[in-house]
């Protein structure tokens, strides 16, 4: 099995949208499923469900969805790599089961542990003030897969450019179940290059803001 340290994974990975067509194996993929079991999430509440979609014309379906209009050029992108990908993952947050949402700006204590209809109540009656936690928990499990997937030899591309109503659509993915990110998943043609990044004097202050 191939070791990879932490670090080499993070400085490694990047995102890829050419895809060679080789499968990934079942035991690859219990291996990174197992690490995103793993992730960390508000009160270890695990709020959300990965669809594994292999299935070449649902692939196709949820590319055709993976489309946005630039509002630089104003022209409308269909990201049709995606189903070049032998693995779409469309990763799925459940409000319900998170069940934890703090009251962070309304100048109160935090409220942790709240039932689902306690929460659509007091949020009805304070518009914007309610934070559901599922975004973060989402991010950090679809970390913890990006990662795992670089270790392995993987490569993978976060996507949060697509149609969603489409996408519930072509999965049966219930109305008050939000499905926010897909992300491709398979071996790459190639590592590009790495990105630009900011200095980290400009992402990282030290006892006060700056
Ligand atoms: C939340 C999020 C959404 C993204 N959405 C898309 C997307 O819709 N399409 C796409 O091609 N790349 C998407 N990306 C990939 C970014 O463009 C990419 O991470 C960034 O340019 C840095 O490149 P790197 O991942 O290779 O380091 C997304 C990344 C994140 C974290």
């Amino acid at each position: 099995m191939l070791v990879m340290d932490v670090f080499d994974a993070i400085e490694k990975r990047r995102s890829i949208r050419k895809y060679r067509k080789d499968d990934v194996p079942e035991v690859v993929l219990d291996r990174i499923f197992k690490a995103v079991r793993l992730a960390p999430s508000a009160c270890n509440r695990q709020p959300w469900r990965l669809i594994i979609v292999r299935d070449a014309k649902t692939r196709t379906r949820i590319a055709k969805a993976c489309h946005f209009v630039s509002s630089r050029s104003g022209r409308r992108h269909i990201q049709k790599w995606v189903a070049e990908a032998p693995i779409a993952i469309v990763a799925c947050g459940l409000a319900r089961e998170a069940n934890t949402n703090y009251c962070n700006r309304a100048g109160e204590e935090p409220i942790v542990h709240w039932e689902w209809d306690t929460y659509q109540r007091a949020a009805a009656e304070q518009p914007g003030v309610y934070e559901s936690t599922v975004p973060w928990d989402l991010a950090i499990a679809l970390d913890h897969l990006s990662l795992a997937a670089r270790a392995e030899g993987l490569g993978t591309c976060w996507m949060i450019a697509f149609d969603e109503v489409e996408i519930q659509h072509i999965l049966s993915i219930p109305d008050e179940v939000r499905a926010p990110i897909i992300m491709t998943l398979g071996y790459p043609t190639e590592w590009p290059d790495p990105r630009p990044r900011k200095p980290l004097g400009d992402l990282v202050c030290y006892e006060k803001y700056i």
